[in-house]
C-alpha cells in the first residue's frame, strides 16, 4: 500500500464523505447552478451556496456572497493582485512566497507596480515585522503574504500583520493555500481584506476548486467577464458579488466535494485536527533528528509550524531521497524547489532544494515509522543509491 506524504501538494486520501458528495452530485443532481429554473439547476445552486456558507463559517466571513469561487489558489491570487494593483502602487511581500504570488508580482512590477520583499531570516524563517513596517511608504497599497510556508512550514502572525496594515490604512492579502482547513483563520479578527485559498489541500476538496474572499470595502477589477445566470438581459457585467468576479459555469461537482470537506473539518473541529497534526509533526521531527546526516530546515517546534518538514541529507541529493522512498518503500514525498525559488535562495538550498514530508490529519504514526525506518536505511552507506 502506498504511503502518501505529499499533502502540501494536494491532500490524499480524502474523507469518504467528499467522494460520496461528488458521487451524489454526479448521479442525482448534475444541473448547472443558477442557470435554469428547473429543479436540478436549483439543487445545484443550493449545493454551491451551501459550500460558500460552510467556508464563510470556517473563516468567520460575515457574508458568504463575498467569496468568489476559482479553480485554485493561483487563480484567486492573480484575481486579487491584478484586480487591485495599478502602476505606481507599492506592494510588500515576503521572500517565502510561492510562485503563485511571486510570478504575478514580478509581472506587475513590469507594468509599474513597486515591489518590496521582506526577508525571513534563519533559523526560523519568520517574517521580520519591524522591517515590514519600516518598508511602508506613501504609495503602499497592499501587504501580500502567505500564511503558512509550503517550504519550511513557518506560520506568519496574521493578526500582528493585520494590526500594522490597519495602522497604516493599507490592505492585507493572505495566501492561505497551506493553512486553510489546518489552522484557524478569522478574517475579521486578523483584518484580512483578501483571502485566497485552494480547495484540494487542507480543505479536503477535489482539485479544480478554490476561492477568494473579498472584503466588502474593496472593489476589484475582474480579469474576465461573461455569463452569470443573473441579469441575462444586460450585456454589462453585474456589479454585485460574487457575480461581478465569477463568470462561466463553476465546477459544481467539485464544489459539492469541497463543501463536504469543509463540513468534515467543521465537525472534527480545528483544535482536534491541529492537535493530531502537531503530534505527528513532533514524531517526525524527533525521528529525523535521530538519523545521521539529516538536517531539518527551519523551526523545530511542531507547535510553531505547519505539519510539513523540509530536510536535506548529507551526501544524498533530494531527488535521490525521493526516488529511494518511492521505489523501495512506496512512500510519496516531494523533492526540489516546491515552486518557491525565492524561499530556497534565501534558505541557501537553491537550486537542489529539499525533501519535503507533508502530513495530513489522515496520516498515522505507523506510516511515519515506516518512513523513518526507510530514511535510517538510506543513511547507512551501503544502501545509498
Ligand atoms: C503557499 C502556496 N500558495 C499557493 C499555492 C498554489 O496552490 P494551487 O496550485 O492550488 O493554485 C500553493 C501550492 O502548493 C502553496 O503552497
Amino acid at each position: 500500500m502506498v504511503i502518501y506524504m505529499d499533502n502540501a501538494a494536494t491532500s490524499y486520501p480524502k474523507p469518504e464523505e467528499v467522494v460520496a458528495a461528488m458521487n451524489y452530485f454526479f448521479n442525482e443532481i448534475g444541473g448547472n447552478p443558477g442557470r435554469s429554473g428547473h429543479r436540478l439547476s436549483l439543487r445545484s445552486g443550493e449545493v454551491v451556496y451551501d459550500t460558500r456558507d460552510a467556508l464563510a463559517q470556517l473563516f468567520n466571513i460575515e457574508d458568504p456572497l463575498q467569496i468568489v469561487f476559482t479553480l485554485n489558489a493561483t487563480m484567486a491570487i492573480n484575481m486579487a493582485l491584478s484586480g487591485l494593483l495599478k502602476p505606481g502602487d507599492h506592494v510588500i511581500t515576503s521572500t517565502l512566497e510561492h510562485n503563485s504570488t511571486a510570478r504575478p508580482l514580478r509581472y506587475l512590477e513590469g507594468t509599474g507596480v513597486e515591489l518590496t520583499r521582506i526577508e525571513c531570516p534563519a533559523p526560523n524563517f519568520q517574517l521580520d515585522l519591524d522591517q515590514l513596517e519600516q518598508s511602508i511608504c506613501k504609495n503602499t497599497r497592499l501587504i501580500s503574504i502567505l500564511h503558512g510556508s509550503n517550504v519550511v512550514g513557518t506560520v506568519f502572525p496574521l493578526e500582528e500583520v493585520g494590526k500594522i496594515a490597519r495602522k497604516h490604512g493599507i490592505y492585507l492579502m493572505v495566501d492561505a493555500a497551506q493553512t486553510a482547513g489546518a489552522y484557524p483563520i478569522d478574517v475579521q479578527k486578523a483584518g484580512i481584506h483578501l483571502l485566497a485559498f485552494t480547495g484540494h489541500k487542507g480543505l479536503f476538496g477535489p482539485q479544480g476548486t478554490g476561492g477568494l474572499y473579498v472584503n466588502p470595502e474593496l472593489k476589484l477589477d475582474s480579469l474576465y467577464r461573461g455569463g452569470t445566470g443573473s441579469r441575462s438581459e444586460e450585456d454589462r457585467q453585474p456589479e454585485f458579488m460574487p457575480d461581478s468576479l465569477e463568470s462561466g459555469t463553476p465546477n459544481a461537482m467539485g464544489l459539492a466535494g469541497l463543501g463536504a470537506g469543509v463540513k468534515y473539518i467543521l465537525r472534527e473541529g480545528l483544535p482536534k485536527i491541529r492537535e493530531k497534526e502537531i503530534e505527528l509533526t513532533n514524531h517526525l521531527i524527533k525521528g529525523l533528528n535521530s538519523i545521521d546526516g539529516v538536517i531539518i530546515i527551519g523551526e523545530e517546534k511542531a507547535e510553531n509550524r505547519m505539519p510539513l518538514v523540509s530536510f536535506v541529507m548529507e551526501g544524498v541529493t533530494p531527488s535521490m531521497v525521493g526516488e529511494f522512498l518511492d521505489e523501495r518503500y512506496d512512500i510519496m514525498t516531494r523533492v526540489g524547489l516546491h515552486c518557491s525559488p525565492w524561499a530556497h535562495q534565501s534558505m541557501g538550498t537553491f537550486p537542489e532544494g529539499t525533501v519535503r514530508i507533508s502530513l495530513s490529519y489522515l496520516n498515522t504514526p505507523s506510516q511515519l515509522d515506516t518512513l523513518l525506518q526507510a530514511l535510517y536505511e538510506l543513511s547507512r552507506e551501503e544502501v545509498r543509491l
